[in-house]
């Protein structure tokens, strides 16, 4: 199995060290490299990370050409795409390329970003699936993360390479990234194997609340976990937050912004609802109490209920009831499904 990935891995670095050439070093690489300037990403991550550029012409065709790569080793790559006639031409075109590794640290795959947006082309292109990449299996920088967590005691997840990178930045070496895939089983188990201590830290826009929310009734029902919630402002991402307010507030909102999972509960419920009407109060208080009654201690309990009666105005007497008997009622019930917040919609995945 090693053995038959070898030249499957060796064509992936060979390829990555060719787009990290062109991108630091030729005429064509100067746009990408401007794009980099722009986002401020750093001459060191440019290189820990091996960025590269594949630009529009078919340099992986030729290279592998000229060193004679066996054909049927390039096609088992999924860097080139094939025509009717078995002719393979480079995947990647015009993308800033981000080399993809496995938990050993040999790269497995890539993704490619536009430089511009577009409308008939995905942001970021990913390798297909193949003997080496399987989208499920990876986490972005995991291969450094699980060696950093051992010091810090502490996984960070979050959603996309720039993330990751901009952490890194920012001195926060223990981040990865699901790369914009639901969080996968496979995924949860690679958490577990370095700690249980994951910190989601996922875009500040609506799509990203709904993907914590989704995390986080997965990560609980996978295994024991001890899962905090980021909350990133203003509907920022964490490159976008480390670029208004820099590496220290970053470095801040991580060190100090986790919060428990029961308040990010609270909150994503609480946006579901128009408390406007009293119906919609009525029905938030009703789940909401049914959140609050999965806390064990009886303390937490009261805090949560405290705050819930002051917000929508409501006698605390009442929900202390009604969480009472919410909680009487999951005791007799094996499985602690109240625990999660129901999704209706189906979450939608990009590319
Ligand atoms: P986002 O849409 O949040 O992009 O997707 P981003 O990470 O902020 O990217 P920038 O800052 O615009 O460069 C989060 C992640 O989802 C995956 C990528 O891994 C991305 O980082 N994704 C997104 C794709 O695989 N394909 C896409 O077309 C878009
Ligand atoms: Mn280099
Ligand atoms: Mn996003
Ligand atoms: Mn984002
Ligand atoms: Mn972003």
């Amino acid at each position: 199995h090693q053995q038959k990935q070898q030249p499957l891995i060796e064509a992936h670095q060979a390829a990555a060290q060719l787009y990290h050439h062109i991108l630091l070093n030729t005429k064509l690489g100067e746009a990408a490299r401007n794009y980099l300037a722009e986002r401020q990403v750093s001459a060191d991550m440019i290189e820990q990370f091996n960025l590269g550029f594949a630009p529009g012409e078919q340099v992986l065709q030729s290279f592998f050409a000229e060193r004679k790569t066996d054909y049927q080793t390039l096609r088992k790559t999924g860097l080139f795409i094939e025509d009717q006639d078995g002719n393979l031409k480079d995947r990647f075109a015009n993308r800033l390329m981000f080399p993809i590794k496995n938990a050993n640290g040999a790269v497995v795959g890539f993704s490619g970003r536009l430089l511009q947006a577009s409308d008939s082309l995905p942001k970021y292109l990913n390798s297909p699936e193949t003997e080496l990449f399987n989208k499920r299996r990876v986490l972005y920088n995991y291969d450094v993360a699980r060696k950093a967590a051992r010091k810090s005691q502490r996984l960070l997840l979050l959603e996309g390479f720039m993330d990751v990178i901009s952490a890194m930045q920012a001195g926060i070496d223990f981040g990865v990234a699901s790369m914009g895939t639901s969080l996968t089983e496979e995924q949860i188990y690679d958490l577990k194997r370095v700690t249980s201590n994951v910190d989601i830290c996922y875009d500040g826009d609506v799509p990203g609340q709904k993907a914590i929310n989704r995390a986080v009734s997965l990560l609980e029902q996978t295994t024991q976990f001890n899962i905090g919630v980021i909350q990133i402002p203003g509907g920022m991402d964490p490159d976008e937050y480390r670029r208004k307010y820099g590496a220290a507030g970053l470095q801040k909102i991580v060190k100090t912004g986790r919060e428990p999972v029961i308040k990010f509960r609270l909150r994503y419920l609480r946006s579901q609802f128009n408390l406007e009407q009293e119906t919609d109060k009525i029905e938030y208080a009703k789940q909401a109490t049914k959140l609050i009654a999965t806390l064990d201690s009886s303390v937490e309990r009261g805090v949560y209920l405290k705050d819930l009666a002051t917000d929508l105005d409501f006698d605390q007497a009442s929900l202390q009831e009604q969480c009472e008997q919410d909680r009487k009622r999951q005791q007799r019930t094996p499985q602690r499904v109240e625990h999660s917040v129901p999704d209706s919609e189906p979450l939608q995945r990009e590319q």
